[in-house]
């Protein structure tokens, strides 16, 4: 077997694959498409709920300092403006005189300019306007009347949404600094250059946590996240070698930003931000309560004086990590002079955990098979193929990311044993069904 593992052309083997075995769809496809956004299919929506659960419960539920909120994507507009959002989340562009095409402004060498693709901007003879600063917000109207007064925006970041909630959360759940509050929802950016599949997108879902310290303690536990974060991406099994910090330089930090350090990985076109660790002092909730009168303020026993708490967020993109899931994953081996697609996706994510194949269509096979899947089906999301070659079934399997295929055979009738065989040892072992429940229960929690 010889791995040709990442070859350049990775990213439109994967966009193919995934349409193909129904992970990831173009929006809108029958119509032409929409530019940047992209639909989950079967596959695609049990890998991405997974993945939500796999975060939320190392997050929230195997914590008990870290509370969780589900807020609305719409909010008060003055929130933007309070938040610095409305002033200062832009983007520098330029318009091509020739072509009329948009271009960022600080990204003109990486551009490519439409009408001559091997050429940037700056290459291909066409007049750049003077740059303009471009909010990245969308807006849209609330109610019957679309004046200026019924401007409402969609949130561009689901931090905003923890810190109006700070203190309903904190005086409900009765937590006491250091407590973080966590909420995975939808964000929109309008950005000028989406691009690299599900990488940037004009709407997608950010997993954020801030967490909220005394001002004495943010260095110590914005390196406490760091190194949270980091052994995450561990136990989702992405290959450590490409995963690396890079450190936000002062010309280069958000407007709310103290220190940041993205969490980066190596995808087929570059390395680039898989999440960012924030610390954003008192930034966000000085400026609430600024605005609202509302005192954010904390006070207990162990402190001597009132302080507004500092918070340090982590803030990672469900699509992005997502996506670094499948690249990570995607590995093809040559069997036979065939090149054959396995995605080494965890088992712990794996959108189907195993599949269960009959040998043959007969001699009391997929009786026992379909009776092994209804068993397994009451905890974990499996799957009963008796269609083509057992070694077709396989290799549709492992396209499609499952770790396990459990194979029903003469044997099993007499010693009620099957063989299952891993997908990346290509191990096989026999077992019984109680024996695969405890096994696959093992793997996956
Ligand atoms: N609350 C802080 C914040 O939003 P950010 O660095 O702008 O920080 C955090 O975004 C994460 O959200 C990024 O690391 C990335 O994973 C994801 N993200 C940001 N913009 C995105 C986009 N246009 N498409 C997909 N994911 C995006």
């Amino acid at each position: 077997m010889a791995a040709n593992k990442k070859a350049p052309d990775t990213m439109e083997k994967l966009v193919s694959l995934c349409k193909r075995r129904g992970y990831i769809f173009q929006s809108s496809e029958i119509y032409g498409g929409l530019t940047s956004c992209w639909d989950y299919g079967p596959l695609g929506s049990e890998l991405k709920r997974n993945l939500k659960t796999f975060w939320w419960d190392s997050m929230t539920n195997r914590r008990d300092d870290i509370e969780g909120l589900d807020a609305a994507i719409l909010m008060h507009p003055q929130v933007w403006h309070t938040s610095g959002h409305v002033d200062e989340f832009v983007d520098p562009m330029v318009d091509c005189k020739t072509c009329k095409a948009r271009f960022r402004a600080d990204q003109l060498a990486e551009s490519r300019c439409p009408k001559k693709p091997s050429k940037s901007p700056l290459e291909c003879g066409g007049e750049l306007t003077e740059a303009k600063n471009f909010n990245l917000m969308f807006k849209t109207f609330m109610g019957p009347v679309e004046d200026s007064s019924a401007v409402i925006y969609l949130r561009p970041e689901t931090a905003q949404g923890i810190y109006v909630n700070f203190l309903n959360v904190k005086n409900s759940s009765r937590q006491k600094i250091p407590f973080g509050i966590a909420q995975i929802g939808k964000a929109f950016r309008n950005e000028i250059t989406p691009g690299n599949f599900i990488f940037r997108t004009r709407e997608f879902e950010q997993m954020e946590m801030q967490f909220f310290v005394h001002p004495n303690e943010d260095d110590k536990w914005f390196e406490y996240w760091r190194e949270e974060r980091w052994k995450f991406y561990q136990e989702l099994g992405i290959t450590e070698s490409k995963l690396r910090w890079e450190k936000h330089e002062e010309d280069n930090l958000a407007h709310y930003a103290k220190a940041a350090y993205d969490i980066q990985y190596e995808y087929p076109f570059g390395w680039q931000e898989l999440e960012g660790v924030h610390n954003r002092t008192d930034f966000d909730l000085s400026r609430h309560m600024e605005a609202t009168g509302k005192d954010m303020r904390y006070f207990d026993e162990r402190f001597t004086e009132k302080f507004v708490p500092y918070i340090i967020e982590t803030s990672a993109g469900c699509d992005r990590t997502l996506l670094t899931i499948l690249v990570d994953a995607y590995d093809e081996v040559e069997i036979k002079g065939e090149t054959r697609v396995f995605m080494r996706i965890s088992p712990k994510v794996a959108p189907i955990k195993a599949a269960i194949f009959p040998l043959v269509k007969k001699d009391g096979m997929p009786e026992f098979a379909k009776k092994v899947y209804a068993d397994l089906n009451k905890k974990f999301k499996v799957f009963y193929d008796e269609s083509g070659a057992v070694g077709r079934r396989y290799a549709r399997m492992d396209e499609a990311g499952c770790p396990f295929c459990i194979t029903v055979d003469g044997q099993s009738l007499e010693d009620q044993t099957m063989t299952l065989r891993d997908r990346d040892t290509m191990e096989q072992s026999r077992m019984t069904v109680d024996q695969i429940i405890d096994f696959l229960d093992k793997k996956i929690n």
